[in-house]
């Protein structure tokens, strides 16, 4: 029972870093050194993943290319003897993964995003990775983490956390029956409910391990929050029929489609890297504590 698939859903607009994300998609901004989508790859393929399913939209073909092989600088790289980067290159998808690309004409939502999914997912079970939900799993990555339970019960898992009541209404909320620590079989899913009328703090994040009778679902899941497909709405539906269970993985989420989430992303990541970490912990280190004189300095000169 090992997922061989994995949807990543790209065709998403960006607005929240525009101009940024203008002419190249928000799934390219790097953390550190590496793009959000490499992240997201990475992580299926390490939970057993062979196959790669992008949706994507206009002003994608960045993305594309990034899992293209480069001849030119690859060709390059070694002439020039530089193994190490050479490496790094070849190592942005291992030998024996496929890629595969689907145009989202319209971008109908999340839902529709899945759906588009389904000729190159056909009848198998199936992740869904976002790659701007970034998830360091610490001991195991989060889709590991997710598999192991799927094996363990033989059903769909979805990733969540608690999240404070100011911030419930951008997610995705479950109501869950626990069925063991940080594990739960779903009762409600709702998108995007008011604060008040959530019906818990657990928030759905971006990994989900689906059967795919989710895409007869969401052939008939009608437009919902914001006038788009939602793909929770047609989990709402498969609760219906089959289990569903709530997981709250173990590890750090960082909320890459906010400006905030995606530099505390950067700032984490630095300094867990091994080129750089030292150095640029002594310059936070430095810097962080003059911030209460500069702070003062600014205030003292303000109007
Ligand atoms: C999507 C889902 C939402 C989920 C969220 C996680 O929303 O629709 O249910 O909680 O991803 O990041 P989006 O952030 O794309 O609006």
């Amino acid at each position: 029972m090992r997922i061989r698939k994995a949807v990543f859903p790209v065709a998403g607009l960006g607005t929240r870093f525009l101009p940024a994300t203008k002419a190249s998609p928000k799934e390219m901004l790097p953390v550190v050194d590496k793009p959000l989508i490499q992240y997201a790859v990475q992580e299926a393929i390490g939970a057993g993943a062979t196959e790669l399913v992008f949706i994507t939209g206009r002003t994608k073909n960045s993305i594309m290319d990034h899992f293209d092989k480069a001849y030119e600088l690859e060709t390059e790289l070694a002439n020039r003897q530089k193994q190490d980067l050479l490496k790094l290159v070849q190592d942005v998808l291992p030998p024996g993964i496929t890629c595969i690309f689907i145009r989202q004409a319209e971008a109908l939502g999340l839902g529709h995003a899945v759906l588009c999914a389904e000729p190159a997912v056909g009848d198998e079970d199936f992740s869904v990775l976002l790659a701007d939900d970034l998830i360091d799993g610490r001991l195991l990555p989060c889709l590991a983490q997710m598999q192991r339970v799927y094996q363990e019960h033989g059903a769909s898992v979805i990733a969540v956390q608690p999240v404070p009541k100011d911030e419930i209404s951008s997610y995705g909320v479950v109501e869950a029956q626990n069925i063991a620590p940080g594990l739960g079989e779903i009762r409600r899913i709702v998108e995007k409910p008011k604060a008040d009328e959530a019906p818990s703090n657990l928030a759905v994040v971006g990994r989900y391990i689906l059967t795919p009778r989710i895409f007869k679902l969401l052939e008939r899941t009608p437009r919902g929050k914001g006038g788009e497909i939602q793909l929770t709405d047609a989990i709402s539906m498969l609760i219906q029929e089959q289990t569903v269970l709530a997981y709250q993985f173990e590890g750090k989420r960082y909320d890459c489609g906010s400006k905030l989430g995606y530099l505390q992303a950067n700032v984490e990541y630095a300094l867990k890297h091994p080129e750089l970490a030292d150095e640029f912990r002594k310059y936070l280190t430095q810097f962080t504590a003059e911030l209460p004189q500069q702070q003062s300095r600014m205030r003292a000169v303000k109007p």
